[in-house]
């Protein structure tokens, strides 16, 4: 894959020691969560050095009175691609616990690939925020694509996309198709099999979050 100026892959040795543990397919539910949970949160931390709205304040330490920046109170909204991205939201809870969280619910067709929505809940007044859309995997990026695009139908300039394990396709297609939005990757995959499937990623990551299958 060429280098996109909007795509990140983080490719850390923190990060790649539990996306090893999460890709086996022996991890039980719980541990593949937590471990889902955890990486979200290391992301999250990267994520944020840029674009967030903070305010200035003063504080009074025991010594002197300084100047200091804090996150703009309500100016995060975290945005899960359901199912999946459900499962990343605690990991940025963990910082932001006053987040707050819009839903939107895609499912890919099993032969056109294409996603399709089943449901679509946003915060009012999500204009001005930045909003933090999140899915595990990034596959043909058909479903960041169209999250993306909704979410900018609504208003939103200050947009992110976090997702654990990218294909080159579809990491390539959303780059492309949103110069505007930054991409976070955790890894770059192999490729895409027949099915639309990462390879070697993990599996679905609905079903390992939900114990579906
Ligand atoms: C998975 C995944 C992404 C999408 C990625 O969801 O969580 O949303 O596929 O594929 P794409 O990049 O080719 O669009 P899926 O449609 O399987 O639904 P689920 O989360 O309910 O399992
Ligand atoms: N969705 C998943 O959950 N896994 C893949 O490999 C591709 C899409």
């Amino acid at each position: 894959m060429k280098n996109y100026e909007n795509v990140t892959i983080f490719n850390h040795p923190l990060v790649n020691h539990k996306i090893a543990i999460l890709r086996n397919e022996k991890t039980s539910m719980k541990e593949f969560r937590e471990l889902i949970e955890e990486i979200t949160t290391l992301m999250t931390f990267e994520c944020l050095r840029e674009g967030v709205p903070t305010v200035e304040v003063e504080v009074k330490t025991p010594l002197e009175v300084c100047t200091q920046h804090m996150v703009k109170d309500n100016s995060i909204v975290i945005v899960p691609i359901l199912r999946a991205g459900l499962g990343m939201v605690n990991g940025i809870h963990v910082l932001f616990p006053s987040a707050r969280v819009g839903h939107i619910g895609l499912c890919r067709n099993e032969e056109t690939l294409e996603p399709y929505e089943y449901y679509c809940k946003l915060p009012d007044g999500i204009e001005d925020k930045l909003v933090l859309i999140v899915d595990p995997m990034l596959a043909t990026g058909g479903s960041a694509c169209d999250a993306i695009e909704r979410i900018k139908a609504r208003g939103v300039k200050n947009i992110k996309f976090m997702s654990v394990i990218g294909a080159p396709e579809g990491v390539a297609r959303v780059a492309e198709a949103h110069p505007d939005v930054h991409i976070f990757v955790s890894t770059l995959d192999r490729c895409l099999n027949e099915n639309g499937y990462i390879l070697p990623g993990l599996g679905d990551a609905g079903d390992r979050l939900f114990g579906t299958k």
